[in-house]
């Protein structure tokens, strides 16, 4: 069988995996519990319903159904690999749809952000570079430094690697989930995290706690 980048890379796999209703499963499940997890980390850094709020990677919207009634009408924005994901969790799972635009919704699979305003003063990637190589991290911190001049944090997850000697092999988390140096879900070691979060433009503060499945927070801000 062929090796994807991660699963989301396979051929139809949005598609298929729609078509069985399984749009909350494929994003992680533990929907409610992980959704107020990513509204409270942001709460914390200071996210009022008057900023701007670009949700990367956004899925299903597990974070947007919570953050849409939070944020003034037209404040959320999302990006993520299948628009067709997002368009489910926007019909199934907003308590009030009118209060996100649907042109809101960007396809976007390269941190490209077209259409996406400079308004944006808050950004967060959960549990999306976890399952991409460092590169994309890269790519998307030095997009998101110059797309959003307004910015005043951004924060986005991984799984972190003990030491670069243990990084060679399988990491198992601290809740079980198993990571790998060159394929997915990819750990990556701090030093790496923080040396790309710092070239691009931002100071970095990588958090101790752990998030579910044993994700690291990484909270940046534009220098
Ligand atoms: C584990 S899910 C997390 C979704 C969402 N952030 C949440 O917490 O509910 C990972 C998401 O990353 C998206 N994704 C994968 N590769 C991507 C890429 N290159 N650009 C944008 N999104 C991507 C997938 O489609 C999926 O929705």
């Amino acid at each position: 069988m062929a090796q994807h980048i991660s699963p989301y890379h396979a051929p139809n796999f949005y598609a298929d995996s729609l078509a069985k209703g399984r749009h909350r499963d494929i994003v992680g499940g533990r929907w409610d519990e992980t959704g107020r997890a990513q509204m409270a980390l942001l709460l914390d850094e200071g996210l009022l319903p008057d900023h701007h709020l670009l949700d990367i990677g956004a899925g299903s919207l597990r974070l947007g159904c919570k953050a849409v009634p939070y944020l003034d009408p037209g404040h959320y924005w999302a990006t993520d690999l299948s628009g067709a994901l997002m368009r489910q969790g926007h019909a199934v799972e907003l308590a009030d749809p009118t209060r996100l635009p649907a042109d809101h919704l960007i396809e976007d699979a390269s941190f490209d952000f077209p259409r996406i305003p400079d308004t944006i003063t808050h950004a967060i990637a959960f549990a999306v570079f976890t399952h991409l190589p460092a590169n994309h991290l890269r790519r998307a911190l030095l997009q998101i430094r110059t797309r959003f001049p307004a910015l005043q944090k951004l924060l986005f997850t991984v799984f972190l690697a003990p030491d670069a000697a243990s990084s060679l092999h399988p990491v198992k988390q601290p809740d079980g989930v198993v990571t790998h140096d060159t394929r997915a879900p990819y750990h990556m070691l701090a030093a790496d995290v923080l040396h790309l979060t710092t070239a691009s433009g931002f100071s970095a503060d990588l958090r101790p706690n752990r998030l579910p499945r044993g994700q690291i927070l990484l909270v940046a801000t534009p220098n």
